[in-house]
């Protein structure tokens, strides 16, 4: 039998080095796409994809994040003096819904230790992970995409997503080849091999791996079991290499848009995006941005 997913892994112990200064006292995770930190899009994520247990791997500095997920009494009695109620619901609907522990990665030693770091929380069953830096707007929920393979297989699922040549070095590539899944072609992919941030010309393909996974436990014993290696980091990718030779593993192309929220760039056109959908502030952003001369 195909065993439930329940938890999702956040790794947010990275050191978050391409938003400084931002992120020199304040977590790369809670810097805010208009008003909810980036983490609270992933944590709702998983949510809503039928995972209320997170489990959220952090480093120093990170205590900002233990005390969103948390209840804020002072904040809450304020709120409820001042008959705010919607704000109260807002701050609180979260945090009610899940059941969130956490875990420290004392050094950042690289994606594949911080995953290691929950082993105990996870013990032996199949569980997520989520970048959280990779924020994803998808009327399904990616999570929840890449659940329904796994469920169907009872095989790791990694998130995949098509990129342009010339942007393909700054990411994990597949060597893959498609998988016909109830009917349908060029969606679902059998992967061969993995390369981390390959030179263009040394790509096997224009698929990248993006920051949403299912895996399956035996993923702890693969990195236990490999070197450190670029960047003299333990990497998941590795691991995952190390995974493919004894059991299979699967890509989904997923629907959605993915903005990387890490990146100044991505950062600055994920909070458009999502400024000009919020019902609250979308009309008037929309005239502000049309009244540029650009
Ligand atoms: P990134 O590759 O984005 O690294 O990590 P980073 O350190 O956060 O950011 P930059 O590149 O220096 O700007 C991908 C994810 O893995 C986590 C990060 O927090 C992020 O969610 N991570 C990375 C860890 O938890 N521990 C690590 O040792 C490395």
């Amino acid at each position: 039998m195909i065993q439930k997913v329940r938890k999702a892994v956040f790794p947010a112990a990275g050191l978050g080095t391409r938003f400084l200064p931002a992120t020199k006292a304040m977590p790369k995770e809670m810097l805010p796409l208009v008003d909810k930190p980036l983490i609270q899009y992933g944590v709702e994520e998983a949510l809503h994809s039928g995972m209320p247990n997170i489990i959220i791997v952090t480093g120093r500095g990170k205590s900002a994040i233990e005390d969103h997920f948390d209840v804020s009494f002072e904040l809450e009695r304020l709120l409820e003096s001042h008959n705010k109620k919607d704000l109260l619901n807002t701050v609180r609907a979260v945090s009610d819904m899940i059941d969130v522990s956490y875990i420290r990665q004392k050094e950042a030693l690289g994606l594949g230790h911080a995953v290691l770091r929950a082993k105990d929380l996870v013990a032996n069953e199949p569980f997520a992970v989520v970048l959280s830096d990779d924020v994803i707007d998808a009327e399904i929920p990616c999570l929840r995409q890449l659940l329904d393979i796994y469920e169907f297989y009872g095989s790791s699922v990694l998130a995949l997503m098509e990129v342009p040549k010339d942007s393909i070095s700054a990411y994990g590539v597949v060597d893959a080849e498609p998988v016909t899944h109830q009917g349908s072609t060029g969606k679902l992919f059998r992967i061969r091999n993995m390369v981390e941030k390959p030179k263009p010309e040394d790509a096997p393909s224009n698929l990248a791996i993006i920051g949403r996974y299912i895996l399956t436990p035996e993923i702890f014993k693969s990195i236990e079991s490999i070197e450190p290696g670029r960047g003299g980091e333990i990497q998941l990718t590795d691991a995952l290499k190390h995974l493919l030779r004894s059991r299979p593993v699967y890509g989904y192309k997923f629907e959605g848009n993915r903005y990387d929220a890490g990146d100044k760039l991505g950062f600055l056109t994920a909070t458009v995006e999502f400024a000009l959908q919020r019902h609250d502030l979308g009309g008037p952003f929309r005239q502000y941005l049309k009244s540029l001369k650009l």
